[in-house]
């Protein structure tokens, strides 16, 4: 694990690997950022010139390698692309990314400075945080051969008041959203959902969480119609683990939601294999509300929160859910399995149904619900969906805040209209594809009481990078909307920017 300590030395005089510095575009050329003045010194003034010949024009994220001779202690300065130089204080996004792009190129190094902007304890966190998420990798299941290690050690050259505490808060972060993406990457041949359980008892348990297991027997017996009926066609039985911190002067409370479906192979409504392969994503959602959870706890946050982890393995067989079943939910409500491919949804109304018995202050699921999110938005940007316009656009505003994408999604009345089954309270697919996205949201609120606040996130596209690695994100598991359940909850717990609370 890639640990980061705060350094106020020189950039030019500190022992490391490699020296990280950014650069700003000018239009006079690449020109360098705060704190990489002294490596243009040390290179006699000739860094833009070096940039240039290398064709590189400081837009953001561009990485460059430079060896520096003997001019300074580390042998390898990287220059990292700013874009154009903020007129006041810097986008924290766009350090998170260069910090991470830079440390990403320097696998195989030990160690490395970061000398990009940290003139205030936020940027200096922002560097911290971008820089340890970059260094994430995944090998569990490389047995050897010439992959290079990611950088070990970081060092951030700030000396800001506060730089310490940001750059432990900022490793916190990155431990959680490192947690989520391991548990993503994981097979599910090695996470079936009380595999899942366990790992939140032994990880929730050192955190400080208490962890409670609902097995099969229990779930069936309590009338968690939901999530017993997506989890009936695995050998795989499924389980609801509920997380909860609490803090003895917390006024408020908040609940999380995660869908965790350990593989979703559509069930008997099977996927195609093509939009299977990936599907051991769509546990994300527990993943994120877990990772959350353990952040929320090691912080030590003023507020009380519960996470509900939904976990099945979603399988067809002949004991498997049929289409056209009818469930009951474990609010009392009826639902009518049209495709058991719209299984998230309905392990999700049991949690929602059982976090709104502890009475919080606001419900928040996350999930990797629906194709049409991406289809609406794309791969980086999540939709959220509320019952309350303020909590929408608050979980939106806190999202962009941590540089994880979020925009708000409408719920129009007229979608549930489609949800009328013929037999059971209501469907869990509407005929029509268009909105799909829309009603899932209408299916999930039908579960919600209308005393709750809640808010609904949809991260099927953020939840796994199918493409290149990018800014701090890998190929894979991304740890998407951990940090965000985190800000949420340090918003409630009354340390948020905002003044107003929802
Ligand atoms: N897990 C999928 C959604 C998904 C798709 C996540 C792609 C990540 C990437 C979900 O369970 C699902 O199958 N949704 C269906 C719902 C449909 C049957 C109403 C979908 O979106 O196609
Ligand atoms: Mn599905
Ligand atoms: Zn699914």
């Amino acid at each position: 694990m890639t640990t980061v300590r705060i350094n106020a030395s020189d950039a030019v005089s500190i022992e490391t690997g490699a020296l990280i510095i950014g650069v700003h575009t000018t239009p006079e050329g690449p020109r360098p950022a705060p704190g990489g003045e002294g490596l243009d010194q040390a290179l006699d003034g000739r860094l833009a010139e070096i940039l240039t010949t290398m064709g590189f024009t400081g837009k953001a994220e561009e990485v460059v390698k430079i060896p520096t001779f003997g001019a300074l202690p580390a042998p390898v300065a990287v220059a990292v692309g700013l874009g154009d130089a903020p007129e006041d204080g810097y986008d924290l996004e766009t350090l998170r990314r260069a910090a991470g792009a830079a440390v990403r190129s320097l696998a195989g190094t030990a160690s490395a400075a970061l000398a990009l902007p940290a003139r205030t304890a936020e940027e200096a966190e922002a560097v911290a945080l971008g820089g340890l998420l970059g260094a994430y990798d995944f090998t569990r299941y490389r047995t050897g051969g010439d992959r290079k290690a990611p950088v070990g050690e970081l060092a951030v050259l700030s000396g800001a008041a506060g730089a310490e505490e940001a750059a432990a808060h900022a490793a916190t972060l990155a431990d959680s959203v490192a947690l989520v993406r391991d548990l993503v990457n994981t097979p599910p041949s090695d996470l079936w959902p009380a595999r899942f359980a366990e790992i939140a008892q032994e990880t929730g348990g050192k955190a400080g969480l208490s962890v409670e297991v609902l097995d099969e027997v229990r779930l069936k017996e309590d009338g968690y119609g939901g999530i017993v009926g997506v989890g009936q066609g695995s050998v795989n039985p499924p389980r609801l683990v509920r997380v909860a911190y609490s803090h003895p002067e917390a006024t408020r409370k908040v609940a999380f939601v995660g869908k965790g479906i350990t593989f979703d192979s559509g069930g008997l409504s099977l996927k195609p294999s093509a939009s299977m392969d990936w599907m051991k994503s769509d546990m994300g959602g527990a993943g994120a509300v877990f990772g959350a959870l353990v952040a929320i706890a090691r912080l030590g946050l003023r507020v009380n929160a519960v996470g509900y982890l939904c976990l099945a393995e979603n399988m067809p067989s002949g004991s498997a859910q049929r289409p056209s079943d009818v469930l009951h939910t474990y609010s009392g409500k009826t639902v009518e399995v049209l495709d058991t491919d719209a299984e998230g949804r309905l392990v999700l109304i049991d949690g929602i149904a059982r976090a709104a018995q502890d009475e919080p202050d606001v419900i928040i699921d996350v999930a990797t619900l629906t194709g049409a999110q991406i289809v609406a938005l794309g791969w980086r940007t999540a939709g959220v969906m509320a019952n309350d316009d303020a909590l929408r656009e608050e979980v939106v505003r806190i999202a962009g805040e941590q540089g994880e994408g979020a925009w708000g999604m409408p719920l129009p009345a007229e979608l549930r209209r489609g949800l009328d089954s013929a037999v059971a309270d209501i469907a869990n697919l509407q005929p029509e594809r268009w909105g799909s996205m829309l009603a899932a949201g209408i299916f999930l609120r039908e579960f919600v009481p209308e005393s709750v606040q809640w808010a609904h996130i949809d991260m099927a596209g953020p939840a796994f990078n199918k493409g290149e690695p990018h800014g701090y994100t890998p190929k894979g598991g991304t740890g998407a909307m951990t940090r965000t359940l985190v800000a949420v909850a340090e918003r409630y717990a009354g340390n948020g920017t905002s003044a107003q609370a929802v």
